[in-house]
């Protein structure tokens, strides 16, 4: 993969039961960038990020992730370049030990099994969860299993990082962590997250769904700051940001 963009265009996509979730979706996200995707519950922040690597079949429209057009075919190269994590880190692990779990994905790229050693304890190390390798994920506490969801999508190298509500259910300091972490990837990062002190930490720029569509797309300070666009569009203006600007 020569660059590492997303591309969407005229996405729309509607479940089996007929709910419209994506209307004529269109963004382009340069190498590097860090990306929030906001919005209500029901906005269609999910169902767009499993279009990116395949997951939910483009219906109408079309999603280029470097080089490829993502199709039913070349879904498997998409997935390579993108690494997702799921809302429910619950999803994400199913091996007997943390170890297991993070090494599953190299184990299963082919790599040979000192590569995918060093490759684990590089990515538990980054996560700040080494310690815990041995240990069984259903046991960990949801700041943990958030924690090692990332590292077995770290430990594939992909190219890109996308994130569905990672913080959700983490308590302040594990929250903290992720902030850091998420700051520290040169990565492209694409984050859907209700937490926008979270994205005025790591992001430039957000987008903002409502209805499946997009009704903003910009630099994140500006659409942030902009009290009646986040009001209209079920959000809030962020306290962060209030503070720089007093009234
Ligand atoms: N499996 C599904 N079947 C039918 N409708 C769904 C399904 N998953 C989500 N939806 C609907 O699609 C819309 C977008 O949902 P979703 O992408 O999950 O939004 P968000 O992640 O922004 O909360 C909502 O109206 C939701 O109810
Ligand atoms: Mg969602």
């Amino acid at each position: 993969m020569s660059h590492h963009l997303v591309a969407v265009k005229d996405l729309y996509y509607a479940y089996p039961d007929g709910t419209e979730a994506l209307h004529d979706v269109s963004f382009r996200i340069e190498h590097g960038e860090a990306v929030a995707l906001v919005g209500a519950n029901g906005a269609g922040k999910s169902t767009l990020l499993l279009h990116l690597n395949g997951t939910l079949p483009t219906m109408r429209g079309e999603v280029v992730v470097g080089d490829t057009v993502v199709t039913r075919e070349t879904a498997v190269l998409a997935r390579r370049a993108i690494g997702m994590v799921f809302q429910d880190p619950d999803d994400q692990l199913f091996m007997p030990t943390v170890a297991e779990d993070v090494a599953f994905g190299p184990l299963n790229a082919g790599l040979p099994p000192d590569q995918v050693e060093r490759r684990v304890a590089t990515a538990l190390d980054r996560v700040g969860m080494a310690h815990l390798q041995g240990r069984p994920p259903y046991r960990l506490s949801a700041g943990e299993k958030r924690a090692v969801a990332i590292a077995t999508v770290l430990a594939m190298a992909p190219d890109i990082l996308v994130m569905d509500e990672p913080s959700a259910n983490l308590d302040p300091r594990a929250r903290r962590r992720l902030i850091e972490l998420l700051r520290s990837f040169g990565h492209t990062r694409v984050i859907a997250t209700h937490d926008l002190e979270l994205v005025v930490a790591v992001c430039s720029r957000v987008i903002v769904l409502d209805g499946g569509r997009v009704v903003a797309d910009g630099p994140a300070r500006t659409i942030l700051d902009d009290e009646d666009l986040m009001l209209a569009h079920g959000l809030e203006r962020p306290h962060s940001l209030r503070h720089l600007h007093p009234h």
